[in-house]
């Protein structure tokens, strides 16, 4: 049995209209356009409608990677959504998408926060190689907007709503091929980046509504230190795998949380800042579906052209981290 090469077959993203810039957040809580772009490089970013579920947005980009893909939904075999933003606790976001989109084929949601995509495509990837499944649509989604305290200074600045998706199959001649994936998690530093209650340890209630304990919290500090450094190990450790050095890197797709992450991570491993795609000023922190609008801009506006060796990188909640590596 020959074991296939996997390749991207098709991309697509999808961001709602509605733009929340600096200067309207300035007018909701104690912020300036100048701290946030100083801090973090956002300048807007998409929020959705209120009540708009995390699969509208995730069946839109699906359709648009399906058509980039020139296939149908009935020709996927699998459906894996990556979002910490799910339309409810159950059932996965995943079959919701399967039924918006007409597809019949399993589905499931990944829960790795900002690193699902990459998650998620390493997934595929084993899937297809094993022969289980011939396409993969794998997809990065958040409506990340209706679990942020818009009270809060220190979060609510630096989040997005948006969504991205890939069909993932063997490589088609010319195509681009999935060189290596690498995954991590450090589950001792859960406490550092959650939503604490809606779940079995704190299900909810009027007191920990009342406490906001269902809103995204985080100790910024902490998660900007690791984030430095666990998406410069992951970086090296895809380029170990798929048998590349630093050099051969033309674009490196990181997960899009913070500009001074992004500057620090380039100086740490000594990639030039020109290589790292950047689209947080217009959308910030889009978790799942950070990296995987990123790759399909990238894509599409011609940063990315056949020949291209593109490495994908995030870091998120869990502690997770992940990485691919990709011959365009
Ligand atoms: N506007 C104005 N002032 C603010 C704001 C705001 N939006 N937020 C915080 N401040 C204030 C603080 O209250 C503090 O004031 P004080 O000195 O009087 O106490 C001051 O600014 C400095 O606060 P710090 O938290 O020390 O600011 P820092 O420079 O560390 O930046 C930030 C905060 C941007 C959150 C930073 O820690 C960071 O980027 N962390 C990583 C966050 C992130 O990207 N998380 C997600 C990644 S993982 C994932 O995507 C799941």
């Amino acid at each position: 049995m020959t074991i296939p090469s996997v390749g991207i077959l098709g991309l697509g993203s999808y961001l709602p209209p509605k733009v929340l810039t600096n200067l309207d957040l300035e007018k909701i809580v104690d912020t300036t356009d100048d701290w946030i772009i100083t801090r973090t490089g956002i300048k807007e970013r998409r929020i959705a409608e209120k009540g708009t579920p995390t699969s509208d947005l995730a069946s839109e980009a699906a359709r648009a990677a399906l058509k980039d893909a020139h296939l149908n939904s009935s020709d996927i075999d699998l459906i894996i959504c990556a979002t910490i933003s799910p339309d409810m606790l159950f059932p996965s976001t995943a079959c919701i998408i399967q039924r918006k989109i007409g597809a019949s084929c399993p589905a499931f949601d990944i829960s790795a926060a900002c690193s699902g995509f990459p998650y998620a495509l390493g997934i595929a990837e084993s899937f297809i190689r094993a022969q289980i499944c011939r396409h993969v649509l794998v997809i990065g989604a958040e409506v990340i907007s209706s679990f942020i305290n818009w009270k809060d200074r220190s979060t609510c600045v630096l989040f997005g709503d948006g969504a991205g998706a890939a069909v993932v199959g063997p490589s088609v001649k010319n195509g681009n091929r999935i060189l290596a994936t690498f995954l991590g998690s450090d589950g001792n530093q859960a406490d550092l980046l959650k939503i604490p209650a809606g779940g079995s340890a704190i299900p909810s209630t009027k007191e920990s509504i009342d406490a906001g304990l269902h809103y995204v919290r985080m100790e910024g500090s902490e998660v900007f230190k690791c984030a430095v450094k666990t998406m410069g190990d992951a970086i090296f450790e895809v380029l170990k795998r798929s048998g590349r050095s630093l050099e051969d890197i033309d674009c490196l797709i990181p997960h899009q949380a913070n500009l001074r992450i992004l500057n620090a991570v380039a100086e740490r491993v000594g990639i030039p800042k020109e290589k790292v795609y950047i689209n947080l000023d217009r959308y910030g922190n889009m978790s799942a579906a950070s990296t995987i609008v990123a790759l399909s801009e990238a894509s599409k506006d011609g940063t990315i052209r056949k020949g291209s060796f593109v490495v994908l990188v995030a870091f998120g909640s869990g502690f997770t981290w992940a990485a691919n590596a990709i011959q365009w």
